[in-house]
């Protein structure tokens, strides 16, 4: 079977390559390399013994999306193409619509046309706003979102329920993912942030390696054990895994499916950093710094319901989450770039 991955050369996407190719499945990669290097494909060929088939294109371009259709016996698409800054999407709310919505419409819109009806989208935790449960289960209703990039996410969750229900050809997996951190075990292939990094491990491992002076973190007054923000990181190995779980059930006609990609647990910044600076005996200067506008409490999942329909657990732990992370910054300080 081929498997269409926009994004292929992405973060969680580069990850899923692999495990897509270690359990047998062709892969097809579209990425326009807007956050990310090609250099990740030949990492994915070193670990795996085989480099994806790559295309050097746009999700909002038809003629290549119908040119890889032609060239190719695509059996599904899993979609992880999209820009994903929280903050520049509030600056930049135009191009994230352009980005993410125009660009998922046109790539349905070539499928359907092209006789393929089953997609696997990137969706977030994000669509739970402010959740009005914990832990949140898939039932929890979506809420609001603080941000433009949130508000595609939750947007094109709406727009492929409803083309799944208007045409039951189609089979939709919405994955819900927490946070994803952690690396491939070997070393080789990462996280890869452009400039400053908003999100807490990459920018734990930039403390670490010597690129920043210390981490700020964001508000120790929220209604947690120890006052700072509680998520549930999920190793990006587990993470791609569920892809592959997920393709399983797509194999059944399963129609529309919603699942959360999280271990169930709930970490808080400072339990971050500790289980950091123990697994790699690095000390992480910190200090306290007010809240970051937009951000919830505490988020964290119940992942019974991927457990009983795909199969599928998270196998790593904090520990491992910890030195993957670490293990792949001290190799390639500057990512893909040295
Ligand atoms: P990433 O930026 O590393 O990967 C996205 C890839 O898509 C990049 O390689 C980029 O070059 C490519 N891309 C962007 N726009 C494109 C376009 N128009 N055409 C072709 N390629 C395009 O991000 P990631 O962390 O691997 O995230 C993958 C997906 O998962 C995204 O949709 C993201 O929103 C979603 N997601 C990520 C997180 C997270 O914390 N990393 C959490 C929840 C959901
Ligand atoms: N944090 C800090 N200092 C930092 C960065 C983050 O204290 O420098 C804190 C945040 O305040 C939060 C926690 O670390 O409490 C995690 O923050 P991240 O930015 O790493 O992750 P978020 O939970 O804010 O958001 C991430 C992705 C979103 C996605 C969401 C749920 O960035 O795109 O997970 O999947 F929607």
């Amino acid at each position: 079977m081929a498997i269409l991955v926009t994004g292929g050369a992405g973060y969680i996407g580069s990850h899923t390559c692999v495990e897509l190719q270690n359990a047998g499945y062709d892969v097809v990669v579209l990425d326009n390399l807007s956050n990310s290097s090609e250099k990740s494909l030949e990492r994915v060929e070193a670990l795996t013994g085989k480099k994806p088939v790559f295309y050097k294109g746009d999700i909002l371009d038809r003629d290549i999306l119908n040119k890889i259709f032609a060239e190719n016996k695509i059996d599904a698409c899993i979609h992880f193409a999209g820009l994903k800054a929280v903050g520049e999407s509030v600056a930049k709310p135009w191009e994230y619509y352009e980005n993410n919505i125009a660009g998922t419409l046109t790539l349905v819109d070539v499928m359907r046309q092209n006789g393929c009806k089953n997609i696997i989208f990137s969706s977030s935790a994000t669509v739970y706003g402010n959740p009005a449960q914990i832990p949140i289960t898939e039932e929890c209703p979506k809420g609001q979102c603080t941000n433009p990039y949130g508000w595609t996410k939750s947007m094109l969750e709406q727009i492929l329920s409803d083309m799944q229900k208007a045409d039951n050809e189609w089979n939709v997996i919405l994955l819900r993912y927490f946070n994803p951190i952690g690396a491939h075990p070997s070393g080789t292939m990462g996280e890869n942030p452009n400039g400053i990094p908003n999100n807490l491990m990459p920018y734990i491992t930039q403390v670490a390696v010597g690129k920043l002076p210390e981490l700020g973190i964001f508000g120790d007054d929220y209604d947690t054990p120890d006052g700072t923000g509680v998520r549930d990181y999920i190793h990006v190995v587990d993470l791609a895994d569920g892809h592959v779980k997920a393709l399983k059930k797509i194999e059944e006609n399963a129609g529309l499916c919603i699942y959360n990609l999280g271990t169930g647990v709930g970490y808080s910044v400072l339990d971050i950093v500790k289980n950091f600076e123990k697994a790699n005996n690095i000390k992480i200067p910190y200090q306290i710094k007010p809240r970051r506008a937009g951000d919830v409490a505490t988020c964290y999942s119940d992942a019974t319901k991927a457990k009983e329909e795909l199969g599928w657990t998270a196998k790593y732990g904090i520990e491992d989450m910890c030195r993957d992370s670490w293990n792949w910054q001290k190799n390639n300080p500057n990512g893909y770039d040295s």
